[in-house]
């Protein structure tokens, strides 16, 4: 089985559907009150956290805890080097990794000496990540609606894990992440590169259930991200590397305005 962040199993449309549902959210904003309310449990969510809830442990023995040369490329790597120096170029070294799985890249930060907290949709990848990494705070949380106060972050990563937000849908999560960014925050992501087409995969990683994941556009993130008020500073695409990979990796860091 290969790794969950690969996209290799492209078979036909979802057998299983993983019905819409309603839950109560927390929602923390600075100088106000919490209150909960209730909102919309899309499929492209429910469907994620299914599956990663099912393949936690998979993905443990397939990509691991760690930001290796196993798993990223000399370039993956650099990138994460580049936006620990841009954080720490600023007064506050408070991060987060938004979709941090097992935790690999909110160890690295926190090896790089990053306040970082690790966040996911999915309860099984947290647990996996407190187990690996015990130093660590981790919390649920999904990247359109995250337990985070207004600009209180110098930075977030997304390490491969909007792949699984449809293009229409990444708007609501880059205005998301532009309210918990300081101004001059930086983001990184990194995502497999196509022209945004989805890869529906049944059984996806063993499980029962079906996903769909995307090859976002990289000039259409980048659009996208510049109307959600975030600049877009560097841009990076390198071929694949590694025998899981299919498509060309691409990286994006951008600034918050
Ligand atoms: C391919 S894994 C990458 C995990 C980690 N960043 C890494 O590189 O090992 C995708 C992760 O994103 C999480 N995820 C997917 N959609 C999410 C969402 N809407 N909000 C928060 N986390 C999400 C999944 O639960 C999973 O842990």
């Amino acid at each position: 089985m290969m790794p969950p962040r690969d996209t290799r199993v492209e078979r036909g449309s979802p057998v299983t559907t993983i019905t819409a549902r309603r839950r109560p959210v927390y929602q923390r904003r600075s100088g106000r009150a919490q209150y909960c309310r209730w909102v919309p449990q899309e499929d492209h969510v429910a469907s994620a956290r299914a599956v990663y809830d099912a393949s936690a442990d998979h993905y443990v023995e397939f990509v691991g805890t760690e930001i290796s040369a196993a798993t990223e490329a000399p370039v993956d790597r650099a990138l994460l080097v580049a936006f620990v120096d841009l954080v720490k170029a600023g007064t506050s070294r408070r991060v987060a990794d938004v979709g941090c799985g097992t935790g690999r890249a909110t160890a690295f930060l926190a090896k790089h000496d990053l306040d970082v907290v690790g966040l996911d949709v999915s309860p099984a990848m947290l647990d996996a990540a407190r187990i690996a990494h015990p130093e660590i705070r981790f919390e649920e949380g999904r990247l359109d609606d995250l337990p985070v106060e207004d600009a209180s972050l110098a930075g977030v990563v997304c390490w491969y894990s909007i792949i699984y937000t449809p293009p229409e849908r990444l708007g609501d999560v880059f205005t998301e992440l532009s309210r918990v960014l300081n101004p001059g925050g930086h983001l990184l992501l990194g995502f497999q590169a196509g022209n945004g087409d989805p890869v529906h995969r049944t059984e996806a990683f063993g499980t029962a259930f079906s996903l769909t994941s995307f090859r976002h556009s990289p000039g259409d993130v980048c659009n996208r991200l510049e109307h959600a008020g975030l600049e877009v500073r560097a841009t990076a695409l390198r071929e694949p590397e590694f025998t899981h990979e299919q498509t060309p990796q691409a990286f994006v860091i951008a600034r918050n305005g």
